[in-house]
């Protein structure tokens, strides 16, 4: 138990660090409170027009999943990898820096995938992208993605990771409330589009 504590705290604090924002200030592209929908991810960051700076939230975003995922794992296994996962797609959502206002987990969530299990990672990775390409929403391709991983997960392989995938599915969904009363609707903006309702 102390072991799976430890890997909690470090997915935690790992998760928490608000990359998007701290680009997005060190780069002088304004507060991402203020732009778009508000959301401190790399989607909301494209807004800025940056595209570099987006690209780096996202690979950020994700590697410290990735890594809170892969140090657990060499640490204390399985178990704790998964713990330090969820608790880093947590951090990122809740984190306390922030008054617990983050982000929506999407790359996040894909680091502690590509971790975990690599051919669901892709996998994930391939849905997100499949759906971005055809329809252009990232909450759309996102729902998409997490929606689809525990299928994945039953075809392709039949590793421990079915539960987690579909918990962090449903925070993922619990996380877009606002994007999918938008899509619902039609009025959510597509990929790189400036105007954002604020969420
Ligand atoms: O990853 C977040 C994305 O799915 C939606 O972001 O800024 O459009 O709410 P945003």
């Amino acid at each position: 138990a102390a072991v799976l504590a430890l890997a909690a705290i470090l997915g935690y604090v790992l998760g928490s660090i608000p990359f998007g924002m701290i680009l997005a200030k060190a780069m002088g592209l304004g507060n991402l409170r203020e732009i778009g929908s508000g959301n401190i991810g790399a989607t909301n960051v494209l807004r800025t027009g940056n595209k570099t700076a987006a690209a780096l939230t996202l690979v950020l975003d994700g590697g410290k999943g990735a890594v809170a995922v892969l140090i657990a794992y060499a640490m204390w296994g399985e178990g704790a990898a998964q713990i330090a996962g969820l608790a880093a797609f947590l951090g990122h959502c809740y984190p306390v820096w922030l008054k617990f206002a983050g982000g929506k987990g999407v790359a996040t969530y894909l680091g502690i995938m590509l971790a975990l299990n690599p051919i669901i990672g892709l996998a994930a990775c391939g849905t997100w992208l499949a759906f971005a390409v055809l329809l252009r929403y990232s909450s759309l391709a996102a729902l998409m993605a997490a929606g689809f991983a525990p299928v994945w997960m039953v075809i392709l392989s039949r590793d421990t990771t079915f539960i987690l995938g579909v918990v962090l599915a449903i925070l993922i969904y619990w996380r877009h409330r606002a994007n999918v009363a938008r899509l619902r609707v039609g009025s959510e903006p597509k990929i790189g589009q400036k105007k954002s309702p604020k969420t």
